[in-house]
């Protein structure tokens, strides 16, 4: 079986933020961990959630909705110079697809409280996967142009300059 041109997603829930523009928004969610956030699942996907709960931290997988820009070179918010799309964390990318790990602060029904927030409000997720050290982290210490520019993480806010 050969690979399809096109994959369709369907959003399996919403953001909410207090973020509704870019200009000033954060990042990362590591440069705004107090920064709250929740998402509300979709009713169909509910059942999904069984055991959440169980997890400090989630691996949000999103569409920059509001991003209409699609490059494969682009100058990221932590640099002056440009660098590969795939080399950097930049919206303005191909299937837009955003990934986001966040603090799980409780479970109310079909919402996730969670804290850590770089997420536009309604935001469509995709996926949200359980943030298990054992398979997420690595010991590394090759981190390419982010070196010397990640300890501004929390300083550096973003602008329009993907819209
Ligand atoms: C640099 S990206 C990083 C997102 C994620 N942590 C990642 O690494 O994939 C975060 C920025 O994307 C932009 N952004 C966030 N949500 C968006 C959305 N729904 N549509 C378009 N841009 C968005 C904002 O400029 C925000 O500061």
């Amino acid at each position: 079986m050969t690979a399809p041109d096109t994959i369709e997603c369907r959003p399996i829930g919403l953001v909410h933020s207090r973020f509704t523009a870019v200009e000033g928004m954060p990042i990362q969610t590591a440069g705004a961990p107090d920064e709250p956030g929740r998402i509300e699942l979709f009713p169909d996907y509910a059942a999904g959630l069984k055991d959440i709960e169980g997890f400090d931290y989630l691996i949000v997988l999103t569409h920059f909705h509001r991003c209409m820009q699609e490059r494969l070179e682009v100058t990221p918010f932590l640099d002056t110079a440009a660098h590969g799309v795939f080399a950097t964390r930049a919206p303005a990318r191909p299937n837009r697809i955003g990934l986001s790990i966040v603090r799980l602060m409780s479970v109310e029904g079909r919402t996730l409280h969670f804290s850590g927030n770089d997420m536009l409000d309604q935001t469509p997720v995709l996926d949200i996967k359980p943030y298990v050290p054992r398979f997420d982290v690595r010991d590394t210490q090759r981190i390419g142009w982010f070196a010397g520019r990640v300890d501004a993480l929390a300083q550096v806010r973003s602008d329009d300059r993907m819209g």
